[in-house]
């Protein structure tokens, strides 16, 4: 499904396959995680200086940036 405000982020199986992962829409970035058999998706932009959360890690619930 593609609108304005829902976009296709693909097949389920391939988001399953990372716990972590950058998706960018447009000029948006997005952190995507699969953790527990749940998909959560949060900005890909960390709220220090903007790094990129989605190539960060996971560490239990958390999003840690790639950056510092
Ligand atoms: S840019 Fe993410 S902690 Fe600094």
């Amino acid at each position: 499904m593609e609108s304005q405000d829902w976009h296709d982020l693909g097949e389920i199986e391939a988001l399953r396959q990372k716990p972590l992962q950058e998706i960018v829409i447009g000029k948006t970035r997005l952190a995507v995680s699969w953790l527990e058999g749940k998909l959560a998706v949060i900005s890909g932009a960390c709220n220090h200086v903007s790094g990129p959360l989605g190539q960060g890690t996971l560490e239990g619930d958390y999003v840690v940036c790639l950056w510092h």
